[in-house]
């Protein structure tokens, strides 16, 4: 039998006490995610980067102002998405996360998905593919293509920090976030 779902506040109230690795030690404040809790659409980012650490809020920085661009294209709002990383903790210097590191915090990530259950789960960039899909495959190959995990049609789409400075990979994203609003129905006419 499947276990009872935890309520997000929980579940938010579990991550702000985390000390599971050693990211703990330089956080400002755990970044749990923010948004609808009953959203159809869940965005899965990777870390905490510096803005993200000080405010206690998901892309706050600059792809954060980018990613309420890419949501507008799909006609979606960051209030009518949820949006939650990988990590909980921003790592030192923006630097990958660690394997450990996603072993300890993707159970908090699990659990959300489970309380939220959207009907998509956008995954941006690579480790948010990777550890939703269960893949090796990489997100060059993977972007804009409907892939399923369990009962979630999952839809991997580049990271925005990795577009801001790539006309080529921007307009990928573009794209693909409008392919998005299509699939959802909700992509304005005009776009
Ligand atoms: N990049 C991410 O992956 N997540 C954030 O919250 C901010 C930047």
């Amino acid at each position: 039998m499947e276990h009872p779902h935890i309520p997000l506040d929980q579940l938010r109230a579990e991550v702000a006490e985390c000390r599971r690795c050693p990211l703990c030690d330089g956080r400002t404040q755990t970044v749990f995610g923010t948004g609808d809790p009953n959203a159809r659409v869940l965005i899965v980012g990777e870390a905490p980067g510096k803005n993200e650490d000080l405010q206690g809020e998901p892309f706050v920085g600059a792809a954060g102002k980018y990613l309420s661009e890419l949501l507008a294209i799909a006609g979606l709002t960051r209030e009518e998405v949820f949006i939650a990383n990988v990590l909980k903790c921003r790592p030192p210097s923006n630097r990958d996360p660690r394997p450990e590191e996603i072993q300890a915090c993707t159970p908090f990530l699990r659990e959300q998905t489970r309380t939220i259950n959207p009907e998509f789960i956008v995954t941006l960039g690579n480790f948010s593919t990777k550890f939703i899909l269960k893949t090796d495959v990489g997100i060059t190959r993977l972007h804009g293509t409907l892939q399923q995990a369990g009962r979630f049609k999952v839809f991997p789409i580049f990271h925005p920090a990795a577009a801001l400075y790539d006309g080529k990979k921007r307009e990928a994203l573009e794209n693909d976030f409008a392919t998005l609003g299509e699939l959802l129905g909700t992509r304005p006419a005009s776009n």
